[in-house]
Formats: C-alpha cells, sequence, structure tokens
C-alpha cells in the first residue's frame, strides 16, 4: 500500500484518491507518525503532501530523516518537495513572487522517470509561496516553469522525487501519468486494487478480528450503515445482528422499503417498531436540542434493550467514513461552538463496553457507493438523500403529532416524486418539505381555509458543511406546489427557501 503522510494540504485527500484511482490502496497518516510506525506497516511507497507552513519557520512540521534513507520509494509534493530538500542539505527560502494557478513546465529533462511521457509546455498547477534554490547533492533537476527553476527533482537512483506542483488536481491535465510513473516505474507497484479486493480482504479481516462473538449495528437506511451491513453480512453471516429501529419520523414508506430491500439481500433484520415510544416521548416538545436529546436517549435505550436479546456480542459495527475521521482528527479540540448536536450515539460502544468495527474507515463516500453496488445493493439506497437521525422531528417546526408527521410524509414524498420526474434528484445534495408552526389563510372552492405552511427545501453541497439553495425551475416548483396543496389536507400555502449555509442550516431546526 501506498503512506501519504499529511503535512496539513487542502489536497491530500485528493492525493489518496487519486493514488486508489490509479489501483494502489492508499492511507493518510500524519506526518509525524513516527518511522518506527510507519516500518511495522511495510508501505511500498510513501507520498508527502503539501502543507501551508514554511519548512524553515519556526514550529513547522518536519520531516523525519530516517523515512528518507529507508530505501522506500518516496514522492514529495509542494511541501513535500520542500521537506525533502530541507532535510537533506538542500535550500528553501521565500519566493520573491508566489506563484498561485496555471503554469507550464517550459523544461523537462529527458533522464526524468517521474515525467516520462510528459512534454515540454504541459500545463500544471502551482500554489506556493517558498521555492526550492538549491538541490540536495546529487539530485537532478527534472523540470522548470519560467518562474521556478526547480519545478520537480529526482535523486540519481530516481527513488527520491518531488514535484514543486500538485500533481493531484484536476488543473495539472498530466497528474494522473506522472502518479502512474511513480507507483509503477518508480515504486514497481501493480494496478490490483479494486472494490472486489477490498471486499474479500475486509471480509478476512473481520472474520479473524470477530472470531466466535456476535456483533450488533444500527441499520438506517442510509448508505453508510446499508453498505456496512451488507458487507458485515458477507463477512460473518448470522452472527451480525442489525438492528432497524422504526422511530415514527422516517419518510413515507421508507421502514417498508428498507425491509424489503434486506429481505430481497437476504440479510435478516432486528426489526423494531417503536414509533410510539419516540412519538410518546416527544409529545409537547419544541425545542429542537431537546428533540434530538429526546430522540437520541430513546434510541440508545431501545438499541440496548435489543442488543441484550443477541448472545456473545462483544462488537458494535459503525458506518464510520474516511472524511468523518479525518474531520475528527483536524477539528480535535478546536474551540467551535454547538450548533447542533448531530451525533446521537457517540457515547454507546462504551457505555455498552463494546468493540467497535468500522470496516469504511478508509473509503469515501462515491468508493462507498461503489462497493454497494459490488455487493448488490439497489441505487435507490446509494444514491439516497442524506438523512438525519432525528427524522422527520427536526423538520416539523413546533410539536411533533402523528397527524403531523403525516402531513409531512405525504407533502415531502410528492415533492420528492416531482423532483425525481424532472430528473433533479441527483443534482441535489438534499431536498426536502418543512412543516411549519404558522397558519395562513387561503381560499379552496369559495370556502375560506386556515391551514398549514410548508416550506420547501433544495440544496447543493459536497459535504453538507456549507451549502446553496438549489434552483428549481419554475414549473417544477410550481408543480410541487400545486400537487402539495391539492392532494396534502392541512396545507394550503407552499413556500421556497433560498437561504444558503451560513448563514443558515440545512436543516430548519
Ligand atoms: P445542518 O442543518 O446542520 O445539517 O446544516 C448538515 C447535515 O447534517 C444533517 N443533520 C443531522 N444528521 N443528526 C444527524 O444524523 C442530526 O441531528 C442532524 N441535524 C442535521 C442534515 O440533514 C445535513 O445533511
Amino acid at each position: 500500500y501506498v503512506l501519504i503522510l499529511d503535512f496539513g494540504s487542502q489536497y491530500t485527500q485528493l492525493i489518496a484518491r487519486r493514488v486508489r484511482e490509479a489501483g494502489v490502496y492508499s492511507e493518510i497518516h500524519p506526518y509525524n507518525k513516527g518511522m518506527e510506525a510507519i516500518s511495522r506497516n511495510a508501505p511500498a511507497a510513501i507520498v508527502l503532501s503539501g502543507g501551508p507552513a514554511s519548512i524553515y519557520g519556526q514550529a513547522s512540521p518536519q520531516l523525519e530523516k530516517e523515512i528518507l534513507s529507508a530505501g522506500v520509494p518516496i514522492l514529495g509534493i509542494c511541501y513535500g518537495l520542500q521537506a525533502i530538500a530541507h532535510t537533506l542539505g538542500g535550500r528553501v527560502e521565500p519566493a520573491d513572487d508566489r506563484e498561485y494557478g496555471r503554469a507550464n513546465l517550459s523544461y523537462i529533462n529527458p533522464n526524468s522517470w517521474l515525467l516520462e511521457g510528459i512534454r515540454p509546455g504541459a500545463q500544471v498547477w502551482m500554489s506556493h509561496g517558498d521555492k526550492v534554490m538549491m538541490l540536495p547533492e546529487g539530485f537532478e533537476v527534472t523540470s522548470s516553469t519560467e518562474d521556478t527553476a526547480f519545478a520537480s527533482f529526482e535523486s540519481p537512483d530516481h527513488r527520491i522525487c518531488g514535484v514543486q506542483f500538485h500533481p493531484e488536481v484536476v488543473h495539472t491535465p498530466d497528474g494522473a501519468t506522472i502518479l502512474q510513473n511513480f507507483l509503477r516505474k518508480i515504486a514497481g507497484l501493480k494496478p490490483d486494487w479494486s472494490m472486489a479486493s477490498f471486499i474479500e480482504t475486509t471480509c478476512e479481516h473481520i472474520r479473524d478480528r470477530v472470531g466466535d462473538a456476535h456483533v450488533v449495528a444500527a441499520l438506517s437506511g442510509g448508505v453508510d450503515s446499508s453498505v456496512m451491513v451488507v458487507l458485515l453480512h458477507k463477512a460473518i453471516g448470522d452472527k451480525l445482528h442489525p438492528i432497524f429501529v422504526n422511530n415514527g419520523l422516517l419518510r413515507k414508506n421508507e421502514a417498508q422499503e428498507v425491509l424489503s430491500t434486506f429481505e430481497d439481500l437476504g440479510v435478516q433484520l432486528d426489526y423494531v417498531d417503536a414509533a410510539d415510544r419516540f412519538l410518546g416521548q416527544l409529545r409537547g416538545v419544541i425545542d429542537p436540542e431537546k428533540k434530538r436529546k429526546i430522540i437520541g436517549q430513546e434510541f440508545i435505550r431501545i438499541f440496548e434493550e435489543e442488543s441484550a436479546r443477541f448472545p456473545d456480542v462483544k462488537f458494535l459495527a459503525q458506518g464510520t467514513l474516511y472524511p468523518d475521521v479525518i474531520e475528527s482528527v483536524s477539528f480535535k479540540g478546536g474551540p467551535s461552538a454547538t450548533i447542533k448536536t448531530h451525533h446521537n450515539v457517540g457515547g454507546l460502544p462504551e457505555r455498552m463496553n463494546l468493540e467497535l468495527i468500522e470496516p469504511l474507515r478508509e473509503l469515501f463516500k462515491d468508493e462507498v457507493r461503489s462497493l454497494g453496488a459490488e455487493l448488490g445493493i439497489p441505487d435507490s439506497i446509494l444514491w439516497r438523500h442524506p438523512f438525519p437521525g432525528p427524522g422527520l422531528a427536526v423538520r416539523i417546526l413546533g410539536e411533533i403529532t402523528p397527524e403531523r408527521v403525516a402531513v409531512l410524509q405525504e407533502a415531502d414524498a410528492i415533492a420528492i416524486e416531482e423532483i425525481r420526474k424532472a430528473g433533479l434528484y441527483r443534482n441535489i445534495w438534499q431536498a426536502f418539505v418543512v412543516l411549519l408552526p404558522v397558519r395562513s389563510v387561503g381560499v379552496m372552492g369559495d370556502e375560506r381555509t386556515y391551514e398549514h405552511v410548508a416550506a420547501l427545501r433544495a440544496v447543493e453541497a459536497t459535504d453538507g458543511m456549507t451549502a446553496d439553495w438549489y434552483p428549481i425551475p419554475h414549473e417544477t416548483l410550481g408543480v410541487i406546489s400545486n400537487r402539495i396543496i391539492n392532494e396534502v389536507r392541512g396545507i394550503n400555502r407552499v413556500v421556497y427557501d433560498i437561504s444558503s449555509k451560513p448563514p443558515s442550516t440545512i436543516e430548519w431546526e
């Protein structure tokens, strides 16, 4: 596998993706992982990422010298290149003019292994303030741009190389070739990593780790937990107990859809219809955080009760993804305010004294989708919009009653149906209807009505951290509004939410 040492670049995850796209498995670890830990896992090659610091600055992240003498092929990118130069006795200095954006390789050394097949004039993407001014002894410059004499270099045996530009971004059109040269030609790696091989090795690992023990998992019916459950079921069969709790706050027909999908997949679920329990606890509650707390606690209670029915449970499986892992590292201890408490089941493993299994921990969202497809999970689940744990509770502003849940389910189903019909579903990150606690006057068939207002929300986003409202075409908006007002009793007005995040949030509560 390829080890990527992270010096804090915004592009580190992209490097990992590009390496995997080239058919080689890769993992990101912090730059200061330490030689001992590194050699234990015996990476076949190492990539040093870029980063925001200056290598000569105080307390800047340094590269351990032993890493460079371990005989493992190394590619340094941007800060990574500077770290190699600095560590091996070259010189790095602040540049007079910083170089950002497009540049062209005016010179390419024909002896370069890394740049084999790249022609002079090739476009590359630069983003740096510092420059290498002198190479380490014996190293050879392999390319230059107009502004940067040492745009890339290689050691005499070609096993240590560096590029000042970013081969991992799309604005370096030959970036994939350069990374492939590194992986194939320099590191001698074969492109044998695929979803099929991932499934095989992961299942083996899981079987080894679990032994005769049993595993519980919470299934929400979303992409991540569904893929996790099917993968684990493949590994350990009926020793996995996926618990699917219907909290009464799911979308229209959602529980039935999840049940029949998993039946088709041959995975037996432990289904708990707890709608009454949740709705009972929520009676009269208006405060959003209180709703979340009640739902989170009730879920834990039910999950514990259910788990107790199974013998020898030692593990809890979770569908944690790679971005969750990385974010939680970089934000650890950060002084950020709590806007909403998103994670409802955080303390579960310690409380129940269970070990965690996270088989998707190394994957990105789109990799999880291709894994799911490989496992035979239908698109309806793999491409479903994200849905919050507290479900419709945070989309019913004000008090939650069974009647209001039913009204919202109907309205939401109509909106989604029309969005799908218009071919917009996959362009939108999340679309849904919110039921407001205000009533407005309308007129229907000469009669006065005094009913509730529904808001339609649709956003585009890549991770949900920021979002912009999605411009659904007017005709589609018209159809959605018409149908909701005509078909859903209790709603006589539909409004469209045109706020971005920040300053708003995606959900209304
Ligand atoms: P906000 O509303 O904070 O939402 O902009 C960002 C993303 O998180 C989802 N969300 C939640 N997910 N429990 C969850 O599991 C929650 O309490 C929760 N609140 C919001 C939201 O749907 C969006 O995808």
